[in-house]
């Protein structure tokens, strides 16, 4: 329970980093600074993802099931989330690199609202 509190908590304060990733997107940014906001989110994400994956999901699977909750989905969406930020440092465009980057945002707020209402309350619920 607290661990998933923990999760809870942690995508309160990636929301606020994403936040001021979006205010760099938002004015014209060289590909060097897009590369390394990518590079620092990225290495957030999936500190975050790797705990997640470890201390909720896998109990979750032992104690309500693999298919009780997409936990397959979520640790695709995990992977997808690390690819899609390796590649903006590689995008030559900064424009490109920068609407690259504000779809990833997107996709991983909207990851975490699926967390918050499929997996959390359902590990909570097995504990
Ligand atoms: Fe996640
Ligand atoms: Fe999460």
């Amino acid at each position: 329970m607290r661990t998933v509190a923990r999760m809870w908590g942690e995508h309160g304060l990636l929301e606020a980093s994403m936040d001021a990733v979006e205010d760099l997107v938002s004015c014209p940014s060289s590909r060097a600074a897009l590369a390394a906001v990518a590079g620092l989110l990225g290495a957030l994400l999936r500190d975050h993802a790797t705990r997640e994956e470890r201390f909720v999901f896998e109990p979750l699977e032992r104690r309500a099931g693999a298919n009780a909750v997409p936990l397959v989905y979520l640790r695709m969406v995990h992977d997808v989330i690390d690819q899609l930020l390796a590649d903006i440092p590689v995008t030559p465009d900064p424009e490109e690199a920068g609407a690259r980057l504000r779809d990833v945002l997107a996709l991983v707020r909207r990851h975490f609202r699926e967390e918050e209402e499929w997996a959390f309350p359902a590990a909570c619920a097995v504990r």
